[in-house]
């Protein structure tokens, strides 16, 4: 139960989303099947310069998750977790593909509980479809002209197109 005496659980899904992929989408679906409620949200990475505007990448991930009832779409800029305190989450979720992931993920999880004991990282596995995808691999081939029908929702892929021809 939360400090404000609501049960429901809350948990928060942070990321970079730029932009939203497949193996992303996939990640929230299996949250909404855990958690009352999930907040994908779009959160800044103090190393990553994206190539869509906040706004964009929350449009791009609402379009994605709209059919999912449980499923809220947010942009913050600040700590993670004073956000998650904020919006009173239980836990924060994130999607671990491979091995190479667990090092960075092992880090900022037991940050996150240095900084707020109360909040769990919670890891879950996108399908394996998904494991090699990642948003610099999509605007990559994108950039180029490639076809990434297969790893971004078609909204995605049309916005991409739309960004690499101006
Ligand atoms: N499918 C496809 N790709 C996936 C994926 C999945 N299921 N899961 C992760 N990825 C990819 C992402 O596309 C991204 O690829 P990219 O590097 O090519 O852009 C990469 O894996 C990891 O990025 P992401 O999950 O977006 O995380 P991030 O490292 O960019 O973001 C934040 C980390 C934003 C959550 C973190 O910096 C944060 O919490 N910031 C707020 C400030 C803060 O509290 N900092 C302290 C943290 S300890």
């Amino acid at each position: 139960m939360s400090k404000s005496g609501s049960s429901e659980r809350i948990a928060i899904y942070p990321g970079t989303f730029d932009p939203v992929t497949n193996g992303h989408v996939d990640v929230a679906k299996r949250a909404a099947e855990l958690f009352d409620k999930v907040i994908v949200c779009v959160a800044v990475n103090t190393l990553k310069a994206p190539l869509f505007t906040g706004e964009e990448r929350v449009e791009m991930i609402r379009e994605s998750v709209k059919d999912i009832r449980n499923i809220e779409v947010d942009e913050f800029n600040g700590l993670l977790v004073d956000y998650a305190r904020r919006m009173e989450a239980r836990a924060i979720v994130r999607g671990l593909r491979a091995v190479s992931d667990f090092e960075y993920e092992f880090q900022m999880a037991l940050t996150n509980r240095k900084l707020c004991a109360d909040i769990d990282t919670v890891f879950l596995m996108p399908h394996e479809n998904y494991t090699y995808l990642n948003s610099t691999i999509v605007r990559e081939i994108a950039r180029f002209g490639g076809d990434v029908g297969e790893f971004v929702p078609p909204h995605v892929k049309l916005r991409l197109l739309k960004k690499f021809r101006t």
